[in-house]
């Protein structure tokens, strides 16, 4: 059973093939409008969502397939006490592919132990986004042809913000990428990415200034100061607002540099920022949708 729960082995190949798809599904949209005709997709969530979990269910109903689940874990059975293991085994015998979102780090990769239908990690914790990372990998592709030869600024929360942990694991598949880290040492990338770049001999700046960095960079990724994440209220109030792009700010950016956001956003990108042909963030949320279509049947075909 394909399950996807990290991009940490990922292939560039696996990648190219689901990228090609997405394209054609953007093109031709009714030649995959029954490829998911009778399949269920079960929707998971423990946290709180609205892109992924919106994103997933019209993927799944624009394939033709339907969507059963519940976006407040105190509706199912997990209220009245029931493990994990015991939802999952129900829900996933109900469905053809499970979608789940939970708060404690190595959950999908946990359930899909317990599971009779591939699992698709739509986060888990601070620890891992792959799906993100899929629309993220679609936008840079589709704007700039081609993945590799870039310099990349992570910005913000990057001890939390579980989008750049799975970013981080599949740019380091292309060649030529270079990264600078931009943060507040205390929310600095946690040892385990730091590790994973150094196992794959990748070099990486870091940075507490996001004005000094700007200049240089073909990608900015903002991300949000994850509050959720934070156990001590008066930490979270620290750091909230640390980095705010701002359309002056951008006028240090290139001519032709992309600015993504996962989203939602909080205070990282004010919203005069938004009519600037560089500004990419909604299209993320576009092609998130296809990529995801793509992926559901990457796991739901056989031959693949
Ligand atoms: C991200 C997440 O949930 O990690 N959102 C998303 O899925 N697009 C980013 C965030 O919440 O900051």
């Amino acid at each position: 059973m394909k399950h996807l729960i990290t991009l940490e082995n990922m292939s560039v190949e696996w990648w190219e093939r689901l990228y090609k798809r997405c394209r054609d599904i953007i093109a031709n949209p009714s030649d995959y409008a029954h490829e998911m005709d009778g399949r269920v997709m079960a929707s998971l969530f423990y946290e709180p969502s609205s892109r992924t979990s919106f994103s997933f269910q019209a993927a799944m109903m624009r394939l033709g397939g339907k969507v059963m689940g519940f976006s407040d874990p105190n509706t199912s059975s997990a209220a009245k006490g029931e493990t994990l293991a015991d939802t999952i085994r129900v829900f996933t015998t109900f469905s053809d592919v499970a979608v789940i979102r939970a708060s404690v780090a190595g959950t999908a990769e946990e359930v899909a132990r317990w599971s009779h239908c591939p699992i698709i990690n739509a986060g888990d914790g601070g620890h891992t986004h792959p799906t993100q990372t899929l629309a993220d990998l679609t936008t840079i592709s589709m704007y700039r042809g081609k993945i590799g030869g870039i310099h990349i600024g992570l910005c913000g929360d990057l001890r939390n913000g579980r989008t750049v942990h799975s970013l981080i694991h599949a740019l380091s598949k292309f060649p030529d990428i270079k990264f600078t880290m931009i943060s507040p040492a205390g929310l600095a990338l946690p040892s385990e990415s730091e590790t994973y770049l150094r196992s794959r001999g990748i070099e990486y700046g870091i940075s507490e200034s996001l004005e000094d960095v700007l200049p240089e960079l073909d990608i900015l990724y903002m991300t949000r100061v994850q509050k959720e994440r934070f156990a001590d209220r008066a930490e979270f109030e620290r750091y909230k607002g640390v980095y705010l792009l701002t359309k002056d700010k951008l006028a240090l950016a290139r001519k032709d540099a992309l600015i993504m956001h996962p989203l939602p956003r909080a205070d990282e990108i004010s919203p005069d920022v938004d009519s600037d042909p560089r500004a990419v963030y909604f299209d993320q949320v576009f092609y998130g949708m296809y990529i995801r279509m793509s992926l559901l049947i990457e796991l739901l075909t056989p031959e693949f």
